[in-house]
């Protein structure tokens, strides 16, 4: 501490509580420092400021002097050895500064300006001083004394949340701020006795791809997760919002083109993953695992790609959760087919083109007899096929079969809403062949009807603005 004035003194006074080794360099000081001095509190060097005072040992520099020039030399000399420094009220010559504090030990409360209005930040803290009791810190001392035994009583953070806020609410919370804390140990000990704890599961629609696409509720919803299981279209930074002792359990289940070579199943915390089943023993595994979790009082999230409920299995997962006595929350995504539309800029209905949009499956359907491919091949409407591209010649085929203009505009939108997304547009008895000159390979949408030769309309009318 360079200074020994007032402005030093109100500085010591939190350092010494902190704990700090301090040494003061004035020439003069405050007859409180030296009584700090003469308690062991510090030490002081009745001195004018020396460079040589600033070692690489010091954690933390502070000038709190009138003088402009010291300052500036304390400021200097810091720098050169790599030292923290804070001169009081010369924001430039900081590379540290204090936040205005309000203190309930043990809970403290920084306010900053980042250094431009120190005054600002000191009001701030008067308006926050008024608001919270000045015993607020024994709130912490109650949650402090039933930490480990509410931990071990309630396995799920959002169970534990609950529980607190409820506490802090409760009679207990006063007690414990009038200073009765073994009253108010019981009484909350009584309030965890009476909690039942329950698992929770969710599902959420992650989204087609673009992380960014996933909703508010969505993201919630993992954060507050005890189990994530992702499908394998999910987006790998949204796991990144998880809490850090989430068990994430990957439970992709692998397209039609993906044999052998598959990753393992289990959960990223086991060592040994177990071999991934596959197909319905995969739906079956992951019914299990969800409802097991959730028997064991985890809030299991099991993120989707899209939308839970289109083509997703999230129906099938509802009614398994149903049948061992859970609700289930359900949280939408944007499905795939809406957000390739759009990020191609082909407005599924259109006023003049198109009345309705089928979703449709093209995963085993071109076999199968019933259908009412007549329906499908109406030209007033748009089809939005997912999981077509294997069956894409039998889909082309009986939609021309059926009565669909070979000429109806088509196109294929691959990994939508990535950067790697890529559209092949073609007429649709042309499209096959020109999905596969393309060499497609990734997740693909395809979309048949009028409303698909709107982008190059639009981009027609640009032209020609930019043209004239
Ligand atoms: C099992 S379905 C899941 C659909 C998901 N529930 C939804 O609402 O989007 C998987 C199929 O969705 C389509 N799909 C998913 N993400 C896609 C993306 N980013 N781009 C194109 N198609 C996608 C593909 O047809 C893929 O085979």
């Amino acid at each position: 501490m360079i200074g020994g004035g007032q402005t030093a003194l109100r500085k010591l006074r939190w350092l010494v509580r902190a704990g700090a080794q301090i040494t003061v360099i004035a020439p003069k000081v405050d007859p409180q420092i030296q009584r700090m001095r003469d308690a062991g509190e510090l030490v002081i060097e009745r001195k004018e400021f020396y460079s040589e005072a600033i070692h690489p040992q010091l954690r933390l520099v502070i000038s709190a002097t009138d003088a402009p020039q010291v300052s500036e030399a304390v400021f200097v000399a810091a720098m050169k050895q790599g030292v923290l420094v804070n001169c009081v009220d010369r924001t430039e010559l900081c590379t540290i500064i204090f936040p205005a504090i309000i203190d309930r030990f043990p809970i403290l409360v920084a306010v900053s300006s980042m250094g431009q209005s120190p005054t600002l930040s000191r009001s701030v803290r008067g308006w926050i001083e008024t608001r919270l009791p000045l015993k607020l810190g024994r709130l912490a001392d109650l949650a402090g004394n039933l930490r480990m035994e509410v931990k071990q009583k309630l396995t799920s953070v959002d169970a534990r949340k609950g529980f607190w806020d409820a506490v802090f609410e409760s009679p207990a919370a006063s007690k414990a701020m009038q200073g009765d804390l073994s009253g108010a140990v019981n009484e909350a000990q009584d309030m965890l006795s009476r909690v039942q704890e329950t698992g929770e599961i969710v599902l959420v629609g992650a989204g087609p791809g673009d992380p960014d696409l996933i909703t508010l509720r969505g993201l919630r919803a993992i954060q507050s997760a005890d189990v994530l299981m992702y499908d394998k279209l999910v987006h790998p930074s949204l796991l990144e919002y998880a809490r850090r002792d989430v068990e994430l359990v990957d439970v992709g289940k692998q397209g039609p083109r993906e044999e052998a070579g598959a990753k393992g199943w289990g959960s990223t915390q086991g060592s040994q993953a177990t071999p991934r089943p596959t197909g319905t023993t995969m739906q079956q595994a992951i019914n299990q695992r969800m409802v097991e979790e959730a028997q064991g009082g985890k809030k299991v999230v099991r993120l989707k790609g899209g939308d839970p409920f289109i083509f997703g299995r999230g129906g099938e997962e509802l009614l398994e959760a149903a049948v061992h006595g859970f609700t289930v929350d359900v949280i939408p995504g944007i499905t795939a087919g809406m957000a390739a539309a759009s990020y191609a800029g082909v407005p599924l209905t259109h006023r003049h083109m198109s009345q309705s949009v089928r979703f449709l499956t093209g995963h085993r359907v071109a076999d199968a007899q019933n259908l009412e491919w007549s329906e499908w091949a109406r030209d007033d409407q748009t089809l939005v096929i997912y999981m077509g591209l294997v069956s894409l010649e039998k889909i082309q085929n009986r939609l021309l079969e059926a009565g669909r203009e070979g000429a109806t505009p088509a196109v294929l939108i691959e990994n939508a809403t990535l950067p790697e997304q890529r559209e092949i547009y073609a007429p649709l008895a042309e499209l096959h062949q020109a999905v596969i000159t393309a060499e497609v390979s990734g997740p693909s949408i395809i979309i048949v009807g009028e409303v698909v030769g709107v982008p190059k309309q639009v981009e027609n009318l640009l032209q020609a603005q930019a043209d004239q």
